[in-house]
């Protein structure tokens, strides 16, 4: 089995406050060993374990963190949606709405098609550092189809989620419960053998509060785990049902309200800022301070998909998290990482430790400050997945 020593780093993230006592528990002057894609050993250089070491590879003096942990994507699409982006430009307002555009198409594409677009979405967010994510359906929102998206998203990733309840399709339009009903039924039964996680969009112009409590229910009870899209488009209910469901996250809370960050504080439930879908619509951004002090711990995530973030670049969302949301650059790359992972209620990514597997990035510079300093600048030279490098 290959030993493969990852010597000369000139700053670590670990994400383990073991090593500074901080939560992004740094290692200067660092080494890590790993063996058959986990962490075998990770410390000081000068004590690096180096008998029975096959392979060393030099990190050039530069900085190396986890991988991304990219916990809200929606890539089983067809089409585009940049006539839409260009009249938000000129003033048009983002609505739920334009989802059925999307649907229209995804349901007309055939399948290698859909498989070739995710293949090409996945291996762009590996290229600038993402080593895991997650994939939602929600642009087939019938039985056969969300199943078609599952099955794809499966193929890359076993974080998938089942979004059926992503906006009424236009043939239920004015007929929402009976499309809550399919949904809960006999749609939940084709996608509950492929879905780790159930979503809803709880917003204006999509499920009310009543039906996403109805839809999280069954869902929970066929197994999957909770998750939500909340308070993107106003405040609403959407990050209290969160909490109610000890849902994993709440994505978006673009909104938010006192009541909101007390219940949150008190749960373990994350909140998971998407601020390339503010950049793109031309919103507000969410300021995250107040949550930050109120000791909740936030995710970022792309939210790729061809309406409303049509980015997979983390790097890109770190910087928007720390231009625009408040983020200092550490809570922005802890929240890239670890807070993914706690979004995904993983343990074994987005941290550097024995065990862990073996996602690390080797950046092209020497401070992970660059990642939000030099925006649009791809700052990952090295990709490690899996204790396989994939760049
Ligand atoms: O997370 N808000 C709901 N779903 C997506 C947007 C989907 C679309 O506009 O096609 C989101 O932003
Ligand atoms: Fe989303």
């Amino acid at each position: 089995m290959a030993r493969i020593l990852f010597d000369n780093i000139s700053l670590m993230v670990t994400n383990d406050p073991i090593h500074d006592g901080t939560p992004l528990g740094i290692i200067n002057q660092g080494a890590v060993l790993i063996e058959d894609g986990k962490i075998l050993w990770i410390g000081e250089s000068s004590s690096a374990p180096r008998d029975d070491v096959s392979e060393i590879v030099d990190a050039n003096s530069q900085c190396v963190i986890p991988g991304f942990v990219d916990s809200h994507n929606h890539l089983v699409f067809a089409g585009d949606r940049s006539s839409e982006f260009r009249a938000r430009m000129q003033g048009e307002k983002y609505t739920a709405g334009g989802i059925n555009s999307t649907v229209e198409k995804t349901r007309l594409a055939t399948r290698e098609s859909l498989v070739s677009n995710v293949k090409s979405l996945v291996s762009e967010a590996n290229s600038t550092g993402t080593t895991t994510i997650e994939i939602k359906s929600g642009y087939g929102l019938t039985p056969a189809h969300e199943k078609r998206s599952l099955d794809i998203a499966r193929e890359f990733t076993e974080e998938t989620t089942f979004l059926g309840a992503h906006v009424v399709p236009a043939e239920f339009i004015g007929n929402s419960d009976d499309y809550v009903s399919l949904v809960i039924g006999e749609m939940l039964d084709e996608v509950a053998s492929q879905s780790k996680w159930i979503d809803v969009f709880c917003d204006r112009g999509a499920f009310t509060p009543d039906q996403t409590r109805t839809i999280l229910k069954a869902g929970i009870a066929k197994g999957l785990a909770p998750r939500l899209h909340a308070n993107q488009l106003e405040a609403g209910e959407g990050i209290a049902i969160g909490v109610e469901f000890d849902a994993a996250s709440v994505d978006h809370v673009s909104h938010f309200t006192d009541s909101d960050i007390a219940l949150l504080s008190r749960s373990n439930t994350v909140a998971t800022f998407l601020p390339g879908a503010e950049f793109s619509t031309r919103s507000k951004y969410p300021d995250a301070r107040r949550m930050l002090e109120a000791g909740i711990d936030l995710a970022i995530a792309s939210d790729c998909n061809p309406g409303s973030s049509y980015t997979n670049n983390m790097q890109f969302i770190i910087a928007l998290a720390v231009r625009e949301c408040f983020f200092s650059p550490e809570q922005a790359l802890w929240s890239a990482t670890a807070g993914g992972a706690k979004a995904l209620r993983r343990t074994d990514i987005g941290v550097l430790k024995v065990g862990a597997r073996a996602d690390l990035l080797i950046l092209n510079s020497s401070s992970y400050i660059h990642l939000a300093y030099r925006p649009g600048v791809n700052q990952i030279e090295q990709v490690w997945r899996d204790g396989k490098r994939i760049k």
